[in-house]
């Protein structure tokens, strides 16, 4: 099955973001992945849902949306209504998960699960048929740039388990140092979805086109 390439908007230029999101439309990226961060459930702030609705009026793209951010179902609303098509949540931040994919579902958009990298797979047992993307944190979330954790890939191997075990449709997408030696290992151990930032096309000296074909060409897909 072809893996899907989100395109992490948080690494991409943003005095001239317009220029790279044709240039991911025309190296044939799937997705566009937007970290929301808050500075309180991560220390760092990204973006707001303004350059979301923005970058709504410019691609069609599968618009992505990443919420590090405390109290999710606060703003959920606003993220759908700027054009996310799907919406994580961190499992870590919402008391009540069942309200708060309820709530994505009413809003109009696909419901996900991201998991820090500490967090494990149980807490997916009542949740796991009830959305459609989980995300597993390669790294802790919150900055570009960092070193993949070693237990990221048998964990995704362990969903990719749980989901065949329940005859579940699931997309499952990593997040954090997808890199050209990185990506492969994470798709032959279930992954559909990889998030692609600073490990692979973005700021990098090959630039976004030749970055997607590199993954490409590594992936075979
Ligand atoms: C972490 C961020 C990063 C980013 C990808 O919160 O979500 O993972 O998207 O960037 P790299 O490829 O630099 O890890
Ligand atoms: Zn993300």
């Amino acid at each position: 099955m072809k893996v899907k390439l989100s395109a992490s908007i948080m690494c991409a230029d943003f005095s001239c973001l317009k220029k790279d999101i044709r240039k991911l439309e025309k190296g044939g990226i799937d997705y566009l992945h937007f970290d929301i961060m808050d500075g309180h459930f991560v220390p760092n702030f990204t973006m707001g849902p303004d350059i979301l609705k923005t970058v709504r009026k410019i691609t069609p793209l599968f618009l992505d949306t990443h919420l590090m951010i405390e109290n999710p179902d606060e703003y959920i609303p606003v993220f759908i209504e700027a054009g996310s098509n799907l919406i994580f949540f961190h499992i870590e931040t919402s008391l009540h998960p069942e309200r708060t994919i309820q709530l994505i579902k009413e809003q109009g958009a696909k419901p996900g699960i991201a998991l820090n990298p500490c967090t494990p797979l149980c807490r997916l047992n009542y949740l796991l048929p009830k959305v459609s993307n989980i995300l597993i944190m390669g790294v802790e979330p919150g900055f570009a740039g960092q070193t993949l954790i070693s237990t990221t890939i048998p964990k995704v191997r362990s969903l990719k388990k749980m989901i065949k075990e329940r005859n579940l449709n699931v997309e499952i997408e990593v997040d954090g140092n997808v890199s050209f030696a990185n990506a492969p290992l994470m798709v032959e151990a279930g992954a559909n979805v990889l998030v692609c930032g600073t490990s692979s096309i973005f700021k990098s000296k090959i630039g976004i086109g030749k970055g997607i074909k590199k993954l490409r060409e590594v992936l075979k897909s």
